[in-house]
Order: structure tokens, then sequence, then C-alpha cells
């Protein structure tokens, strides 16, 4: 029997896969029969993805994609995706009153441009297939909900989802669907790259207990919703936000 949550045959881009929960996401969509592109900066901890991944044929491309010039050459390096997740991104701790405006450049760079311009490049260089699916890794924080500390993180999710919202009827003509995941927490190198009062906020059992669940995300968490979205199970789903986030929002 054919199953419509299968990836076989479709070939995945999936960046920030270098480590957390896009390495999580490239490994489960490997096990469902993806060819999997993974992309980073870091090529140690790329090799160790590629290791993980099950099945042949799959691949990595190093790119900075806070810079326009290596999402132009990522996009000319790869062949034409059935799906792309895009999930690379950067905490930033910062009180409002301090903000200075490289840091905004700087997160929105990462978080809100690269995966808006890898989109509209794979979309202008024929990258990616009629019947594809973007999946963008947004979060629970600014779109549903705000945290105090980290305002500019909230700001370039938000301002992602409001992409996705347009992206999503502009899409659809051309037969291509795009939807958000948006996680609650998971423990990921992002918590340790974030200062501690970030650290600080999310570890006590007091955040915990705002987990109805009660335990933090893993990435397979994320990487299953991921499958649902990329697959053919969701040929009717775009525009949408998945929230898997422990009941958090509950709350
Ligand atoms: N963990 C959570 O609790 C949580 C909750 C909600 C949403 N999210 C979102 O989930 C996504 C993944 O986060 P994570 O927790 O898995 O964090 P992570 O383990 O720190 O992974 C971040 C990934 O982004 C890549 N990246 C960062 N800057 C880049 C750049 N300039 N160019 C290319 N790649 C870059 C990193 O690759 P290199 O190190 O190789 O450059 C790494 O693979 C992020 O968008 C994050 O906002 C996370």
């Amino acid at each position: 029997m054919m199953n419509p949550f299968s990836l076989e045959g479709k070939i995945i881009l999936v960046t920030g896969s270098s480590s957390g929960i896009g390495r999580g996401i490239a490994i489960e969509c490997s096990k469902m029969g993806a060819t999997i592109i993974l992309t980073g900066r870091n090529r140690e901890r790329l090799e160790e993805t590629l290791a993980m991944l099950e099945g042949s044929g799959h691949s990595y491309i190093i790119a900075d994609i806070s810079k326009q010039e290596k999402i132009d050459s990522l996009v000319n390096g790869i062949s034409v995706l059935d799906g792309c997740v895009l999930c690379a991104g950067i905490p930033q701790v910062c009180p409002v009153k301090h903000f200075k405006r490289k840091d905004i450049e700087d997160i929105f760079s990462v978080n809100t441009f690269a995966p808006i311009m890898i989109v509209s490049s794979l979309l202008k260089k024929k990258k990616i297939q009629r019947g594809a699916s973007v999946v963008l890794i947004e979060s629970v924080s600014g779109v549903f909900v705000g945290t105090k500390g980290d305002v500019s993180y909230n700001a370039s999710k938000a301002a992602l989802n409001g992409f996705l919202k347009g992206a999503a009827l502009e899409l659809a003509g051309q037969g291509i669907r795009i939807n958000a995941i948006n996680p609650g927490l998971v423990p990921t190198n992002i918590l340790n790259l974030s200062n501690e009062l970030f650290a600080e906020t999310h570890h006590t059992d007091l955040m915990l207990n705002s987990y109805p669940l009660k335990r933090y995300g893993k990435p397979e968490d994320i990487a299953y919703g991921a499958i649902y979205l990329l697959s053919d199970a969701s040929n009717w789903v775009t525009g949408t936000n998945l929230v898997i986030d422990g009941g958090y929002l509950l709350n």
C-alpha cells in the first residue's frame, strides 16, 4: 500500500542541518526515503550529519546564508528540489533599549532575509518543482507569544510569518505549498549560544511547568511535523502554522 507520508524519490534541502533541529529533520526525512542536501557553515558537523543519514545519494554544501552571494551559489549548486526546510536560525538576547541597528540587521539576515531570499532564488532559477513543499522553522515566540529579552528574535520570526502568509497565496498558483512549524523549547545548541539570561529564563523547573506534557521537545518531535508537511499527506495544506510545543501555548 502507498504510504502518503513517504518521502521516497524526493530531493529535499535542509538549511541549518549541521546541528539541532535541522539535523534531526534531515535524519528523519532520510529514513522516510528522501535524498537530502544538507547545508550550514561548519564542515565537520555537516559531515557528522551526513554520516547519520539513512540511504544513499545525500550531499552537503557549505554556505553562510547571511550573505546573498552564498545564497546564490547554494541555489546554483543544487538540483531541482521537491522540498525545502528552512531551519537555520540564530538567537539574540538584548533589551529593547540597548538595540543597535547592526544587531537587528544581523539577526534578520539569518532568520528572515535568508529563508525569504532562498525561496525567491529557488523560484527565479527554477530549482523547485511544481508540487513541491517549503517548510519554514519559525517559533512560538514572536508569532503566538512574546518573550522578554529576545525581542529581536521574536521580530525576526514574526516577519517570516508575514512572508509565509503572502507567499502561500502567490506560490499556490504554481502548485507549490509553503507552511511553518512553530516549535516550543527544544534544548539544542541555540540555547548555549544565547547568553545566561536566556539560559536562566528557559532552563528552570518553572519553565518546565509551562509544558503540560512535562518535557521539552526533541528534534524528532519537530522532524515528524516536517515529514507531514513535506509529504503528499499534506497536499491540501498551505500557509498554515503547525505548533509543536508540548501544550505550551495552552497556558
Ligand atoms: N531550539 C529551540 O528551542 C527552538 C525553538 C523554536 C524555534 N527554533 C528554531 O529552530 C531553528 C533551528 O534551531 P536549533 O535549536 O536547531 O539551533 P542550532 O542547533 O544552533 O542550529 C542552528 C543551525 O543554523 C545554522 N546557521 C546559523 N547561522 C547560519 C548562517 N549564517 N549560515 C548558515 N547556517 C547558519 C547552524 O549551522 P552552522 O553552525 O554550521 O553555521 C546550525 O545548523 C532555528 O531557526 C530556531 O530559531 C528553535
